[in-house]
């Protein structure tokens, strides 16, 4: 992923949409005139052909994915393959959000193996990295960002991330309406650059860094001042297609 003066800005839909949602959304997108920003939507998997068939009159806006398996095809009950999403026309894919850890244990190698089963199938995996407000309190964030690249950098470097985003997505802010100070984000996204440069500079600098956590309208211009957020991952505030794209215009 060759990092541009673009944001991009990506919408998780999490569990929520339906048929007349899906059409209702892109309609509202395809009579505006989109900003030069890249945007992706991530619905849940069951709308992307939907999604992929509303989508072929609007070009520039990307599907996603908000989970993908580790596996290949294969006797894995309930999971959706990298190759599968490829084929509904989908080029990103989250890993590792915060909700997939909690709720479904999610650990750094298995997050590891779904990241390099996206990547080896030609998806754009976005690893989502972020500390709780415990860890915060305790000044544990940055050894805890630091950490949940760590399975991925020692399994296969820095490179891994070319062709790959990150995403900061505090916890404490996801879904509470709390949003990390543009500083507070700011000093994160710095750090995790910082870490990559340690291996490779080249892949550290064109990597883009989205953040996360109760991104809406009015708080996005502010955080896309900063010189290291190159875009943001956007949820509650992702479902409605006005406010969506005003957050797609916030970079001014
Ligand atoms: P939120 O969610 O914007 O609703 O806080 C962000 C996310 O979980 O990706």
């Amino acid at each position: 992923m060759t990092k541009t003066s673009k944001k991009l800005i990506a919408g998780n839909w999490k569990m929520n949409g339906s048929q007349q949602h899906v059409a209702a959304f892109f309609q509202r997108l395809s009579q505006h005139t989109l900003p030069n920003t890249e945007i992706v939507v991530c619905p849940p998997s069951i709308y992307l052909p939907q999604a992929a068939q509303s989508l072929k009159a609007l070009p520039q806006v990307k599907l996603g994915a908000q989970d993908v398996s580790a596996h290949l095809p294969g006797a894995y009950t309930g999971e959706i393959a990298a190759s599968m999403l490829l084929e509904h026309d989908c080029r990103y894919v989250l890993v590792g959000h915060s909700e997939r850890r909690e709720y479904h244990q999610e650990t750094d190698a298995q997050i590891a193996d779904k990241f390099f089963a996206a990547k080896a199938a030609g998806l754009i995996p976005v690893l989502c990295v972020g500390e709780t407000h415990a860890q915060r309190l305790a000044e544990q964030t940055n050894a805890v960002v630091v950490s949940q690249l760590s399975d991925i950098l020692s399994r296969q470097g820095a490179t891994a991330f070319d062709g790959a985003l990150l995403a900061y997505e505090p916890v404490w802010a996801i879904g509470t309406g709390l949003t990390a100070t543009p500083e507070q984000a700011e000093a994160v996204h710095l750090l995790l650059r910082e870490t990559i440069d340690g291996y490779d500079s080249t892949v550290a600098e064109r990597l883009s860094i989205l953040y996360g956590g109760s991104v809406k309208a009015a708080n996005a211009a502010a955080l896309f001042k900063m010189p290291n957020i190159d875009g943001a991952l956007v949820g509650g505030a992702s479902l409605q297609a006005e406010e969506f794209l005003a957050i797609c215009e916030s970079n001014k």
